[in-house]
């Protein structure tokens, strides 16, 4: 069985204050029985990794990842952080390759093969995110997009370390939007997420991998996206800055 998961983006947000606040508030909820058996992930700030990673403490079932991180051990990058940086204060995992950082710092593809191959090297896991623009699903070449997106920065992996990996798929048109995938939309792209990798990997990797769904999930619509057979949980961007909500996304497996 694959992992539940619901991993929290809080991307640019919240003060140091604030952080700490959200972040005790998600560690006392996710003590609750029924969440005993789900992997809660929040991925703050880097300012926040240190002092978030004291409150998680001993809590068995919440984890703390990055944002990004550079793909170089050490050097001259000045206002970057390295994976041995990340893993130094205990980092669990790394969000990689999400649309923003795509979009608005041109990483490519090279950069974050290069990026999963460091993370995976420093024990971290990484959450690779892939997903297409409106336009090219309007042109039907999402799937041979995300096909290209996984094919050119992950399958130089061998199967030891591919199996490490958490997938994210996030349609771009859905993210902070309000608009969701369809429960159909998602399931059709995660099955087809599954098959491209039993193609490289073979069936027992591909159904070992958890792929999340995300863009705009919210309370209201978790359950039907997480029912969906290849949805093993959610990224969530928005609606993990509220730590009850978030906790409820959590509930809905
Ligand atoms: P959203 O963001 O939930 O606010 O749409 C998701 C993400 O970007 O990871």
């Amino acid at each position: 069985m694959r992992k539940k998961i619901a991993a929290g983006n809080w991307k640019m947000n919240t003060t140091l204050d604030e952080g700490l606040k959200l972040a005790s508030e998600v560690v006392h909820m996710a003590k609750d029985e029924s969440l005993s058996d789900t992997t809660i992930i929040i991925s703050v700030p880097f300012t926040h990794l240190g002092s978030v990673k004291k409150i998680i403490g001993s809590a068995t079932n919440v984890f703390i990842a990055a944002q990004n991180c550079h793909q170089e051990v050490s050097g001259a990058y000045t206002g970057e952080i390295s994976a041995t940086m990340l893993q130094s204060l205990g980092v669990d995992c790394v969000v990689l390759g999400h649309s923003e950082r795509r979009e608005y710092y041109k990483e490519t593809y090279a950069e974050l093969g290069a990026k999963t191959q460091i993370v995976l090297a420093h024990q971290m896991t990484p959450i690779f995110c892939c997903g297409e623009k409106l336009d090219t699903r309007e042109e039907n070449a999402h799937f041979n997009l995300v096909k290209e997106q996984l094919s050119s920065s992950l399958f130089q992996l061998d199967a030891a370390d591919f199996v490490k990996i958490i997938i994210a798929y996030e349609p771009v048109w859905a993210i902070g939007t309000g608009v969701t995938a369809s429960d159909e939309q998602a399931q059709e792209m995660h099955h087809f997420i599954r098959e491209t990798i039993t193609e490289k990997y073979g069936e027992s990797i591909a159904h070992q991998i958890p792929i999340l769904y995300g863009g705009s999930v919210k309370p209201t619509n978790a359950q039907t996206l997480f029912s969906c057979p290849d949805v093993d949980g959610g990224l969530i961007g928005g609606a993990s800055l509220d730590a009850q909500g978030f906790i409820d996304i959590a509930r809905s497996f």
